[in-house]
């Protein structure tokens, strides 16, 4: 357990906060590129507790300005997307994508006042599906060279969805690779063949036996953390009666991202980004290393589960994420239907908006969340003294040299786990259709 004052730095996002310092000296996902595209470009944007509008001009360029209205707070959100930029209805104030005001037709003819006005603006970039916004000071960084950013579009598919909870307990879910034996289990068994786009339900490794069970019969993983230059390597082992060993790699790309296996085809690289200091986003970016991404049938699957235009679940606490304790007795652990989204989404939620880290006792399996405060913890050190070359990514790495993660399962007979890791994750990148080499 942590003290009250150190879970308040740890989780706070706002401008000036110990956390939200160090978040915004990465890029941030800001939207889905579907968001634009759905009626006029014009989308509020709620990110580490700012309140934006994300617009596109008539040149076709993104601009990520202030929600507010510089002159009387008026909602820009309602602006008219006109002249190359967005326009206020009260007073017909102008601005372009540089949050510069460039026309104040109810001031007096000749008036240079507008030269003064400028309101807030961030650098966007789209890539693979989502809008990025940097937030911080000094100029963006490179991104790093990540499988979900350097795979052509047609190979990455990207969704998002609204966690009411903090972004912290939502990470940290994803750095717990026990939970996947309980809150994830199915007690039967479907048809890995029927699992296309969905998660745990493929094959395990390269063997016949479905991850499913693999989960469910052993639920004690010997966990292993090590420092990388993008965060940290999880490697969570499980050793068959057999002899054999199921081998899973996942990681946390600091600050808020995670990479994890979905299935032999793709991966999952996922942002658990704070909207503000109660409410996240998860953004992920579904890579394949084999066919082309159907995203007609990932983006239906989604949206079956969501309501835009928030991409709120539609399962969620008001109606008890659909618990059914006749389907707990006899098919899932949680009662809360397959869709394993559901049951991390209640696992984060139900701690509370932020979850009361007082009272906490972390176990030998919550190793990797351990190591991740440690260095959230030495990121907030160097932030707050100014030195933000000392950051992970920025600390003498360029972040153009960080590929991969490596992320996969396997099974071994031996015990050379991270050689065979890497391994079978080289044979998958050398059949690749795109570079997938690291
Ligand atoms: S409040 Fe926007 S122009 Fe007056
Ligand atoms: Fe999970």
């Amino acid at each position: 357990m942590i003290s009250q004052e150190q879970n308040d730095s740890l989780t706070r996002v706002g401008p000036g906060s110990d956390a939200g310092s160090v978040l915004r000296q990465y890029w941030q996902p800001a939207a889905l590129s579907d968001e634009l595209m759905r009626g006029r470009p014009v989308v509020p944007v709620r990110l580490l507790g700012e309140d934006l509008v994300l617009f596109r001009d008539s040149q076709g360029e993104l601009g990520l300005i202030s929600r507010h209205c510089p002159h009387r707070g008026a909602d820009l959100c309602f602006g008219r997307l006109e002249d190359n930029g967005l326009r206020c209805p009260f007073h017909g104030w102008h601005f372009d994508r540089t949050g510069q005001c460039v026309e104040q037709p109810g001031e007096p003819e000749g008036s240079r006042m507008h030269q003064q006005i400028k309101t807030a603006s961030y650098p966007v970039v789209e890539r693979n599906g989502i809008v990025w916004a940097y937030m911080g000071v000094g100029a963006p960084p490179a991104f790093p060279n990540l499988d979900c950013f350097r795979a052509p579009e047609t190979h990455v598919f990207a969704f998002k969805g609204l966690w009411e909870c903090n972004w912290l307990q939502a990470l940290e879910v994803g750095i717990d690779p026990a939970h996947a034996s309980f809150l994830h289990r199915f007690l039967q068994d479907e048809d890995p063949e029927a699992g296309y786009g969905k998660q745990f339900r493929d094959k395990a490794g390269n063997t016949e036996m479905p991850m499913t069970k693999l989960l469910r019969d052993y639920p004690r993983p010997e966990i292993h953390v090590e420092d990388t230059d993008y965060g940290l390597r999880l490697t969570a082992l499980r050793h068959l009666d057999d002899g054999r060993t199921h081998v899973r790699v996942t990681n946390q790309i600091f600050p808020e991202a995670i990479c994890i296996p979905m299935s032999r085809e793709m991966t999952i690289t996922q942002w658990h980004v704070p909207v503000d200091d109660e409410t996240c986003y998860w953004y992920s970016m579904f890579t394949s290393f084999d066919k082309p991404v159907d995203k007609a049938v990932m983006r239906d699957q989604r949206l079956r589960e969501h309501r835009l235009p928030d991409y709120a679940p539609l399962k969620n606490a008001r109606n008890n994420y659909g618990y059914d304790p006749e389907e707990q007795a006899k098919e899932t652990y949680t009662g809360m239907g397959l869709d394993i989204n559901v049951h991390d989404q209640w696992a984060v939620e139900s701690m509370g908006r932020i979850q009361d880290r007082t009272q906490e006792h972390l176990g030998k399996t919550d190793v990797g969340i351990i190591r991740f405060r440690r260095k959230l913890r030495a990121a907030i050190a160097a932030a707050k003294a100014g030195q933000f070359a000392e950051l992970p990514m920025k600390n003498g790495t360029d972040p153009a040299a960080i590929f991969g993660p490596v992320c996969n399962d396997s099974i071994i007979a031996d015990s050379d786990w991270a050689g065979a890791g890497a391994l079978s994750d080289a044979e998958r990148r050398a059949g690749c259709p795109w570079d997938a080499r690291v």
